[in-house]
This record gives structure tokens, sequence and C-alpha cells, in this order.
């Protein structure tokens, strides 16, 4: 039911609207629109409360009121409902951050819905103003309909120019995606990839294929892609602020895994964090690693990946949103390893502002191939020699790479010397190692550093765990099991290592080895990489963690079930404040954010944890300080974290005044600081604090 007076005033729009409605069949563009726009949502991680929660669209360039409604039909929304208890509880806090950013004066107006006639508009204070007099310019509130995780549809597909790209992606609720970016043209075999020529105009919306590996079907070697998540995409000439990127790399050994893993969804560090998030995938096994000595097949194609990723990033982040200069590459194991050799490669120097290596594997076995590279000729006689015999290429050279060319991909992943080490190849790595004594090319980042307390749990007695955990005859002896763990020296009956006097004489073997071999594949060498890294003053800063909380990923869980708190009575999924081994991997949830809906909060502590988690790996991100500012805080409403800071004394950066002391963040419920752990083991077994010089 119309009253008379809006009559005139609807028709005039009608006329004003016409030629924006009459595109509303194509997909709108912060061109189209001509303006920025935001995704904004109130993240608490939370998946029993998401639905209470429903985002908005905030259009940030002035529009007439007219403008305004159809700039929302557009994007098939409405402009958003005066809903007060939305106002209230959701709209208030999104807008305070909007302010607190600087985006906006602390009086501006928003349009919203009309009530009948009558113009709307609301601001930071939940104040809803009226007018009959629909003039004037604002910012817009649409309604933001796609649920979380929902995939793509036409109504809520979204384009974006970058350079001579228009790729399309689609928004849900927490942020725009874009999936399955092709950032380099599909790779020849055993060769350098090349930056995308392709058709520029890009669907990206839904992840392209990962790389072959093992285990997993619908891979393909055309696996070049990258995913963007992103809650900001300016329009071009847009003076908001460009938000901090962060780029994942993920681990997997270097033979498995990929940026699609729902595992690194970026919901939540968008949303919440404030930052884009890009994940990649990048060429595993012997399609990313393999190295011949004919001068030519160097190597670390899979690495060279990365840096051409990094390079697609650093060309195109600006137009959905990201900062080229404020890029902090991460990963976790291999990822983490990639991270390291980024740092000291002269391909990937200079290309990023900070670093994280998570649970980077350094030391002895199989993890001193991640931080120690092969040369070639050792990586050729070692592992390339018998990998040629079981395909059947040991042949003279010239033959060799038809011949690999030849074979199947999968074969080539699946043979049990499969490719996956880094290598000297004189250009992605110039130094057998990173080197920490200031004598060779290391990136001058901020990083962030650390390990879980017992990430090498689900690795003891690599390769031959089984014998130590399954066949029970063998698990109580703790002289074989530590010569399964193939120590350099013999800790048995060493008062460093005392074997716990527990009612599971398997647990207590258990705990020695896991210790030991965390020792020796993560802690020493991490704990050493922070100590010459401040010693030398390489890098702009250094924030050391250990993680004493976890939560298991379900996909990673070899030495099941001691990576799982202890069940009681209250706690059916398992008391996380009991004892249990932290280990590899347990931290993922956390960071990202991403618990599935149907995984339960195990106590009341998981929830605000996960959160506080989340707000720091942004927070690093955003100012390179993990300590999240109160400001920010409050000014988003995340009342949870700020309580759980200000119990907690402040995470302080390692640096030499503090070596000696407590330099280590202890991330758990109730945070603290303390010294590296483990100093006198380590430097029994090798691995002093110096190690690195
Ligand atoms: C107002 O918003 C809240 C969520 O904040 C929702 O639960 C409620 O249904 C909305 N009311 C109306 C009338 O749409
Ligand atoms: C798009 O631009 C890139 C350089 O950024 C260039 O290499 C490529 O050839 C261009 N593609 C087309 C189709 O113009
Ligand atoms: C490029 O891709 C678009 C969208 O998928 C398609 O419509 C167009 O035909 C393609 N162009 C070429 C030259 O393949
Ligand atoms: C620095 O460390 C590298 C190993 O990373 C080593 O080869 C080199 O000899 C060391 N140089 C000095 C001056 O200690
Ligand atoms: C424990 O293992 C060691 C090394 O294999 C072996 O020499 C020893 O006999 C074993 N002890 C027992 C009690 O089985
Ligand atoms: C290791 O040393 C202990 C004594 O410290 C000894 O009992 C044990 O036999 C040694 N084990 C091996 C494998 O040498
Ligand atoms: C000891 O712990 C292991 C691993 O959790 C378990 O498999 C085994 O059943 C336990 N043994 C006893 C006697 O409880
Ligand atoms: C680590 O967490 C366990 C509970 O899982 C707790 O018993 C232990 O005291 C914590 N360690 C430190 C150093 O606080
Ligand atoms: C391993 O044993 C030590 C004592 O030697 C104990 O402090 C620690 O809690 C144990 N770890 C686990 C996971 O039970």
């Amino acid at each position: 039911m119309q009253s008379p007076i809006a009559f005139p005033a609807l028709a005039l729009f009608g006329l004003l609207t016409a030629p924006l409605a009459a595109r509303s069949a194509s997909v709108p563009s912060p061109l189209s629109l001509k303006s920025d726009i935001s995704v904004l949502f109130n993240n608490d991680l939370d998946p029993g409360t998401v639905s209470g929660r429903p985002s908005v669209l905030l259009l940030s360039s002035p529009h007439t009121h007219g403008s305004a409604s159809s700039a929302c039909a557009v994007l098939g929304e409405t402009l958003l409902p005066d809903n007060t208890t939305f106002i209230k509880d959701n709209l208030v806090p999104l807008l305070r951050f909007q302010e607190f950013e600087r985006n906006f004066p602390s009086s501006q107006k928003f349009w919203i819905a009309s009530k009948g006639p009558v113009c709307q508009t609301v601001d930071a204070k939940g104040d809803v103003s009226s007018s009959v007099v629909c003039l004037g310019s604002l910012p817009v509130l649409c309604t933001q309909s796609a649920t979380l995780g929902a995939a793509a549809k036409p109504a809520t597909s979204f384009t974006v120019q970058s350079k001579n790209l228009t790729i399309t992606g689609f928004r849900d609720q927490a942020s725009f995606r874009f999936f399955g970016i092709p950032y380099a043209d599909p790779p020849e075999r055993f060769t350098y990839s090349t930056p995308f020529t392709g058709n520029t105009t890009l669907n990206a919306q839904s992840f392209g294929p990962a790389c072959v590996q093992t285990g997993e079907t619908g891979t393909s070697e055309n696996c070049l892609f990258l995913n963007i998540f992103t809650p900001f995409i300016p329009s071009p000439g847009s003076r908001t602020p460009l938000k901090a990127v962060m780029f994942w790399i993920h681990g997997g050994a270097f033979t498995n895994g990929m940026g699609s893993d729902p595992t690194f969804d970026g919901a939540a560090l968008t949303s919440r964090g404030d930052v884009v998030l890009v994940t990649i995938n990048y060429r595993l096994s012997t399609l990313g690693f393999l190295a011949l000595d004919d001068g030519v097949t160097n190597g670390n194609f899979g690495l060279a990946d990365q840096v051409m990723a990094l390079d697609w990033v650093r060309e195109h982040i600006a137009a959905f949103g990201g900062d080229p200069n404020r890029i902090t590459i991460f990963g976790q194991s291999a990822g983490a390893g990639s991270v390291r050799a980024l740092t000291a490669s002269p391909q990937a120097i200079g290309k990023f502002a900070a670093a994280v290596p998570m649970s980077n594997l350094a030391g002895i076995n199989f993890a001193a191939t991640y931080s120690f590279y092969f040369t070639i000729p050792d990586n050729v006689a070692k592992v390339t020699a018998p990998l040629l015999e079981s395909v059947g290429c040991d042949l003279e050279e010239a033959e060799i790479l038809p011949c690999l060319r030849a074979v199947d991909a999968q074969t080539l992943v699946n043979v049990p010397t499969a490719s996956k080490f880094l290598v000297v190849d004189g250009k992605f790595l110039v130094t057998p190692e990173l080197v920490l004594n200031g004598t060779g090319p290391v990136a001058r980042v901020h990083t962030m550093m650390g390990f879980m307390r017992d990430d090498g749990d689900p690795f003891i007695s690599f390769p031959a765990f089984h014998v130590l955990i399954h066949r029970q005859q063998t698990t109580t002896n703790l002289t074989q099991a530590l010569i399964d763990v193939q120590l350099p020296t013999n800790v048995t009956n060493n008062p460093l290592f005392p074997e716990p006097k527990g009612a599971n004489a398997t647990i207590n073997t258990f705990n020695v080895t896991s210790n030991v071999n965390t020792d020796v594949e993560f802690r020493c060498l991490d704990q050493s990489t922070a100590f010459s890294a401040i010693n030398h003053d390489l890098f702009e800063s250094v924030w050391f963690y250990e993680f004493n909380r976890s939560y298991q990923i379900p996909g990673f869980n070899p030495n099941a079930p001691t990576c799982t708190p202890p069940a009681t009575a209250a706690r059916p999924h398992g008391d996380p404040e009991l004892e249990y081994f932290k280990c590899h991997s347990g931290e993922l949830f956390y960071v990202f954010g991403s618990l599935p809906a149907d995984t339960p909060f195990r106590d009341e502590k998981d929830l605000p944890f996960m959160q506080r988690m989340v707000d720091i790996w942004a927070s690093f991100a955003r100012t390179f300080d993990p300590n999240p500012s109160t400001a920010f805080l409050e000014a988003r409403g995340f009342t949870g974290t700020v309580a759980q800071l200000a119990a907690e004394p402040a995470w302080e950066p390692a640096t030499r005044a503090n070596l000696a002391g407590r330099p280590m963040r202890e991330l758990q419920f109730e945070s603290v600081m303390l010294p590296f752990g483990q100093q006198e083991q380590c430097a029994f077994l090798g691995f002093p604090l110096d190690f690195f010089g």
C-alpha cells in the first residue's frame, strides 16, 4: 500500500535506476557498482550460532537513495531492513569497526531500507534516522543472503578486473571467494612454471584440481591454481586502505596436500582477522621435485611454483583488496620447510614482508631433509637413480627426459623413492641450508615461528613406527624403541630422558621416544634457528611459540589415540586440560578457525581459544605483532579475546635480552612466557642452541 507522497518519488527513482536495472543480468563488479564493496560479518566461529548472525554488504561510495536500492538489487539483495535487534547486536560493532579503520567519519550515516515512503539511515551508534526527503548521497548497507560455505550461484557471483584479467568469483556469509585461479600456464613436466597467458576471462567459482599425489582422485598435472578469500574489494581508484595478505603454503611432506583443503578455509581469518587469505597448489613429489644431473633439470619445481604464485599475488592482489607490500607467507610442516626455503631464496627475497614457519622439520632422519638441502648429485644418487630404475628410465642421458615424460603421472608419484626433496639448484636455493650466521642470503622480514609440544609424536620410529605401536611385544622395551628412533646417540638410562612411571608401560615408553623425537626433528633446531637469527640480527622481529593445546585433524592422526585427550564422564570428547600429546598439525583448526561444524568443542575453552588464535595470527599479519590491539578487538566487539588477553602476560618478542630468559610463548588457555625447552637435552643430542652459529 503506497501513500500518495511516495508515488512521485518512486516514479522518479524508477527513471533514474533504469540503466542500472537493465544491467542486472550481468555479473556485478566494483566497476558496475562504482563502489568498494565489503562483506561485514561478526564471526565468533561458533557454528551453532552462525545463522543468527547474518552478514551485510557495505557499498562505501556515496549513493543517492534511488541508486542505493538498485545497487542492492543488482546484487540480488535489498537495502538492509530496519531490525532493532539486528542493528544493536550485529550492525553496531561492524560499523564501529569501519570507523575505527577510519573508512568513515564517526557521524557517518548509511542508507538502509525505507519505512513505507520514509527513507531511513543508520549510524555506528545504531541510531536510525528517518526522513521523507530522500536527499543526499550516502554509503549503502544491503542484505547478504548467502550462507556460510555456500557454493557459488548466479545471484552471488561477483567479478573483479585486475590488469587484463576478468575474474568471476562469488560471496558467502564471510567473504568474497575466488577459487581455482590459474597463476601459471599448465606446466610442462620437469620444467619451471611460466606466467599464465591463457583466456583472460576466468570463472573462479570452484576449486581447481589438486596436484598429482597418492591417495587422492581427481588430481591433475594442470594444477597450478590459487584461491583468494577477501572481505573487501576496492573499486578502481579507491582510497580505502588495502588489507594485509596471508599467503598459505600447505604441508604434506612435499608429496601431498592442496590449497583447497577445507581446513584452510579463509572464512575465519578474513571476516574476523580482516586480512586477505590466499591458498595455493604447487607441484608435488616426483612432478615437483625430480632432479637430474643434466645441468638443466635442476629440481625445485614445486618451490619455483610457490614463487610464481607469489609473483601473481604481488601483481594482482590489490584488485582483491590485498596489500602487495604486506604479504605474510605462512605454512606448516612441509609448508614451513617451504617458508624457510623461500626465506633463503634469492628468487623470493624481497617479495614478502613476514614469514611464519609452523612446525618446521629439522634435525635427524627424514626431518633433516626439510632444512638441509641435497646437492643435485647426492639427490640423483640417492633418489633419482632408484626412481629411474623403478620406472624403466635408467637410460642414456638424452633419453631420460623423454622416457620420464611418457610415464603415467600416478606411477611417478607412487614409486617408493618418489622425489620430494629440496636441492641446491643454484637459482632458487644457493646454499645448503638457511644460513643463520650472517654469511648467506636471508629475507630480512618479521617472523613468527614455533612448534607443537609433541610435534614428533606421529613420526616416531619412522619408518617403522608400526613396530613400536602396533606390535605390543616391543612397545615396552625402551632400548628397542630408542633404536627404532635411530638416534645419533644412546639415551638409554640417561637421567636427561627419564621414563615416566605411569600405569601404562606402552605410554611410558612412548613418552620418552616422542619427547626425544620432537627434540631431534623439531624443537632443538627450531629453537636454534630463532637463537642464531636473533644473535646475528637477521630478522626484523622473532616471535617464538610452543603450542600446548591442540585439536588433532582427523585426516592425520597416526598414533591414535595418543594425540587425543582422554575422555572423562564430563568431557566425553576428551578433556584437553588433562595430559595428552600435542601433536603435529594439532594447531591447524585453531589457526584457521576451521573446526568443522560436525566436530564438537571438547570443553568450554576450545571456542575462545580458537577465537584467540585466529586473532593472534591475523594480528601478526596486520601489524607484525601477535598481540592483537585492544582497540581493534573492542571496536570489533571481540570482548572474549580482550578478556582472555587481559588475564595473561603479553607475548614478548624473542630478543637478545631475553634469549637466556623466557623468549618462548607457551600457547595454551592461559598462555605464559617460558625458557626454550629441553636445552640440555638438545645439547646432548648434538643440537645445541648455537647449532647454526
Ligand atoms: C531481526 O534480526 C534477528 C537477528 O539479529 C532475527 O533473529 C530476527 O528474526 C529479525 N527480525 C525480523 C522481523 O526479521
Ligand atoms: C595479459 O597480461 C600479461 C602481463 O601482465 C601478458 O603476459 C599477457 O600476454 C596478457 N594477455 C593478453 C591476452 O593480453
Ligand atoms: C574464455 O572464457 C570465456 C568464459 O569461460 C568464454 O566465454 C570464452 O569463449 C573463452 N575465450 C576463448 C578464446 O577461449
Ligand atoms: C656460516 O654457516 C654456514 C652453514 O650455514 C657455514 O658453511 C659457514 O662456514 C659459516 N660461516 C662462518 C663464518 O661461520
Ligand atoms: C630390548 O631390546 C634390546 C635391543 O633390541 C634387546 O637387546 C633386549 O634384549 C630387549 N629387552 C627385552 C627385555 O626384551
Ligand atoms: C646405552 O647406554 C646404556 C648405559 O647408559 C647401556 O645400558 C645400554 O646398553 C646402551 N645401549 C646401547 C645400544 O649401546
Ligand atoms: C596403553 O595405552 C595404549 C595406547 O593408548 C593402549 O592401546 C593400550 O591398550 C593401553 N594399555 C593398557 C594396559 O591400558
Ligand atoms: C601443558 O598442558 C597440560 C595439560 O594438557 C598441563 O598439564 C601442563 O601443565 C601444561 N604445560 C605447561 C608448561 O603449562
Ligand atoms: C611425559 O612424561 C613427563 C614426565 O617425564 C610428563 O611431564 C608429561 O606430562 C608426559 N607427557 C604426556 C603426554 O603424558
